[in-house]
């Protein structure tokens, strides 16, 4: 396709360098939004007299075919034009002639690429918010069954003190709650619209830009056009809070591989989330989890490019900006799958409430609870952890766990110690007993259910 900036040029520009130079291959996946953001602008310059209202309407009702036959496939996007921008523009005067070269009028590729950019963005946002609420509900239903299902907490991947699972659960849906409301933050600094910036500078034009942010439900027009045609936090923002999305997925992804090992076998994926192995009969692997947890490397590596590329870069638009396109796209398809395969596979993950059970039953992890019990029994907290600490070592050398010693022998480490020890010591009441606000035990679990259950 001829370029448009030919009157200047004796020379057309190489092959490989025109190559090089497009983004069409990329940049196509906002051509319904280019398409939404020139209606919006012929309307402006029409209100504002700049070209005629018949004008407008030729070009509106155009573009809105344009846009028809691009979604029925009627229109294929052709790929020689450098990118979506001359496409759209070169397609409208292909069709209506001289009237659609009026369009670009008062504007600019790069307030426009700022903007499509911008719509764009918009719309995959609020999918990627309605899949993360798609992975809370997952996951507090898996909760909601596994209240009372007793596991062991861990500190330093050594057991601690047992837990409910699910508030261990719970502690995701936490996070995931942070993550829509970071993205919602983001898309509120995002809401203005640099159209109108044209290439930095303003234009000439009696344009209003309030009236063209309206009409794309921006609240503002951006305050100033260097800024507007030169910014891209908003991506790297984005991208940011995309990272931690796909670093909460990793975490739980991670303890999910850890879970289904043989090792731990507290949860079993699946089948229809987990896949064989080609030589070892008796493999079942997590590899959706394990992808996930890999593809978080990409998203970090994405938005770690972005900022690289913009931080040496003046004032204001600069080519190397075209470079933004290709790692948030792919960061979002990424998040949007990972989303879309986590929220199954947690919900039909089994839990082996039996294992997690007598996982909890070894390494002590009710010792907290003994010191506690011998605290409130009047010895002073220190006393009472150093003397627990012996009697785990005098368990360990004789092979028992804290339930089995009896009480006789108990009371020879120290008289405080009565029947009622066992009951305190118990499991079940170690957790039930965790009575504190956020904490492990009935009452807090069941409000956080409530509460992720109404989100
Ligand atoms: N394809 C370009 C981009 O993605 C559009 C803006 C081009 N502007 C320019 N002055 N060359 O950034």
């Amino acid at each position: 396709m001829e370029k448009l900036w030919t009157g200047r040029f004796q020379k057309p520009l190489n092959e490989i360098a025109d190559a090089f130079n497009a983004s069409i291959t990329f940049d196509s996946r906002m051509c319904l939004q280019d398409i939404t953001g020139s209606i919006a602008h012929a309307s402006m310059l029409a209100k504002q007299g700049i070209i005629s209202e018949s004008e407008k309407e030729s070009i509106v009702e155009t573009l809105g075919a344009i846009a028809a036959d691009l979604q029925s496939g009627a229109l294929e996007i052709d790929t020689s034009c450098e990118d979506i921008h001359m496409f759209i523009e070169g397609e409208l005067t292909a069709r209506i002639g001289d009237v659609g070269k009026k369009l670009h009028t008062a504007r600019s590729r790069n307030d426009q690429v700022a903007l499509d950019l911008r719509l764009y963005l918009r719309e995959e946002c609020a999918e990627i918010v309605e899949l993360i609420g798609a992975v809370i509900t997952a996951v507090v239903g898996v909760a909601e069954k596994n209240v009372d299902t007793i596991v062991p907490g861990y500190t330093h991947l050594q057991r601690a003190q047992p837990i409910s699972f699910a508030h261990h659960l719970l502690a995701y849906c936490a996070m995931f709650e942070r993550d829509k409301g970071r993205i919602q933050d983001a898309l509120q600094r995002m809401d203005s619209s640099p159209i109108g910036s044209c290439a930095l500078a303003g234009t000439t034009y009696a344009t209003d830009r309030e009236y063209e942010a309206q009409l794309l439900g921006f609240s503002t027009p951006c305050r100033n056009s260097i800024d507007g045609v030169s910014d891209r936090d908003f991506c790297l923002e984005l991208m940011s809070a995309f990272s931690i999305t796909m670093m909460h997925l990793s975490r739980f992804c991670e303890e999910i591989i850890l879970w289904s090992s043989w090792e731990f076998r507290f949860v079993e994926l699946d089948d229809s989330f987990t896949t064989g192995s080609s030589i070892m009969p008796q493999k079942k692997n997590a590899d959706m989890a394990e992808l996930i947890r890999g593809k978080t490397g990409r998203v970090y590596g994405n938005l770690f490019g972005l900022f690289t590329t913009l931080k040496g870069l003046p004032l204001a638009y600069n080519k190397d900006m075209q470079e933004d396109k290709e790692g948030i796209f792919d960061s979002i398809d990424t998040l949007k799958m990972s989303l879309q395969v986590f929220a199954p596979m947690v919900a039909s993950m089994h839990v082996k409430k039996e294992n997690m059970l007598a996982a909890a039953k070894g390494g002590f992890i009710n010792a907290t609870d003994l010191a506690d019990y011998l605290t409130k029994k009047g010895m002073p907290f220190r006393t009472a952890y150093k003397l627990t600490g012996q009697i785990v070592a005098y368990c360990i050398e004789n092979g028992l766990d804290l339930e089995s010693v009896d009480l006789a022998r108990y009371q020879e480490f120290s008289p405080l110690f009565e029947a009622d020890l066992y009951e305190e010591i118990s499991l079940q009441a170690c957790v039930n007993k965790r009575i504190s606000q956020g904490g492990t035990g009935q009452e807090s679990v069941q409000s956080q259910i409530a509460y992720y259950k109404k989100m």
